[in-house]
């Protein structure tokens, strides 16, 4: 009995899961980079500031815990009435009927199918940097690829070029609104005249994951285009504000028509886990909750903000809980490594942006980690160059 113990302790520990896991060999596009020693069982262990993937770590909210536990002991059932309910809470709100509402196992589901659906009849038109994950598993599954069209100088997504290179070859446009991994919002009138135009021709993807988190979110969603009948499908998430990301709890509203197409490649309902729903159905409208996670997330790119002005560094204007931040002549993949040795987390270089580098909004005592160790590793990496 004594030495099961042991064992099981042992299978329980960051290094020991990190073995198991990577016996997996999971695909490189689907992994959270996941560096050995740093997580435990469910998350980062104690004194690891986790900031390179977008978590909100505040939740998930009170009310969905509760309700999380509640659903777990009726695990035993496959999701059913849940599901419906959540569909009619989401429909409601935007003045649209329920199957206008797909689920999936976080918005990631949704946008692989809909990456598969529609790239086996075109390519997918994209700006250089999106959060790319999904499409590319629509084009490693068909023969069509994607068509990526420079940012512009100030890395936001240049509408007009994208627009211009729009042919009978395109089967969907994919924006990310606001941008990930640079955290820019498009201004909502260009974007609506944009979605308008294009969506006659093909249809247009808005990934809406970071909705929530912009300063006027009803101004800035394209929802209100579906319920005019366009062709165009926005997807969202509770990964994010919601802070259920480990619950895995998505959507994707579009017409029907359009569901129908993206809804062939998933499983519907029958692929949603009880816990996730009811914790999405808990949070759904839970507005204080949401508000603090917002104040927390402001009160951090603030934090950041002001370091990064005292070390004479910028970010772009970020309307998310993440900054894309401009390392000046440094290399963002160095200043990632130095940074996970004083045990925090951020990303390295996406593309060829070799100086940007880009940090989530954690928890307050994460992103100080962030703001007090930044200077030191700065500096250390200044020297190396001089
Ligand atoms: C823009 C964007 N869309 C979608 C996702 C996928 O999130 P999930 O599958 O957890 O909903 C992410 C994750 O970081 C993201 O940044």
């Amino acid at each position: 009995m004594k030495n099961l113990g042991i064992k099981r302790r042992t299978f329980l520990s960051g290094t020991a899961l990190f073995g198991a896991s990577a016996l997996l060999k999971s695909p490189k596009a689907f992994s959270t980079s996941l560096p050995k020693k740093m997580v435990g069982l469910y998350g980062p262990i104690q004194g690891v500031a986790k900031l390179n993937a977008n978590e909100n770590p505040y939740g998930p909210s009170p009310a969905a815990l509760k309700a999380m536990a509640e659903a777990s002991k009726r695990g035993a059932y496959y999701v059913r009435n849940s599901a419906k309910i959540l569909r009619e809470m989401i429909a409601e709100r935007h003045e649209l009927s329920p199957d206008h509402v797909l689920l999936s196992s976080g918005s990631s589901g949704v946008l692989t199918y809909l990456a598969l659906a529609l790239s086996k009849k075109g390519k997918i038109l994209a700006p250089d940097l999106f959060w790319d994950t999904t499409a590319k598993m629509g084009v490693r599954n068909n023969k069509y690829g994607i068509k990526r069209i420079p940012n512009d100088v100030k890395l936001g997504i240049d509408l007009s070029a994208m627009e211009l290179e729009l042919d009978d070859e395109v089967s969907l446009v994919h924006i990310t609104n606001p941008n990930n991994p640079t955290g820019k919002l498009i201004p909502a009138k260009d974007f609506e005249r944009f979605c308008n135009r294009v969506s006659d021709k093909c249809v247009v993807l808005v990934d809406e994951a970071y909705n929530e988190l912009t300063d006027s979110p009803d101004k800035t969603t394209m929802i209100p285009l579906i319920k005019a009948g366009k062709n165009i499908a926005v997807a969202r998430t509770f990964s994010k504000i919601y802070g259920m990301a480990g619950m895995r709890i998505g959507y994707m509203i579009a017409k029907p028509e359009l569901l129908e197409l993206v809804g062939q490649f998933g499983l519907g309902d029958y692929g949603l886990n009880q816990a996730g729903v009811a914790g999405a159905l808990a949070s759904y409208n839970d507005d204080r909750f949401l508000a603090y996670s917002k104040s927390k997330v402001l009160e951090a790119r603030e934090m950041v903000l002001s370091a990064l002005a005292e070390n004479g560094l910028t970010a772009l204007n970020s309307q998310t809980n993440f900054m894309f931040v401009d390392l000046g002549i440094l290399n963002a993949e160095k200043f990632r490594e130095q940074m996970e040795k004083k045990n925090i987390l951020i990303r390295g270089i996406y593309r060829d942006y070799n100086n940007w580098s880009r940090v989530s909004m954690g928890r307050i005592e994460d992103v100080q980690m962030y703001v007090d160790e930044m200077p030191k590793v700065l500096d250390a990496l200044s020297k190396t160059y001089s």
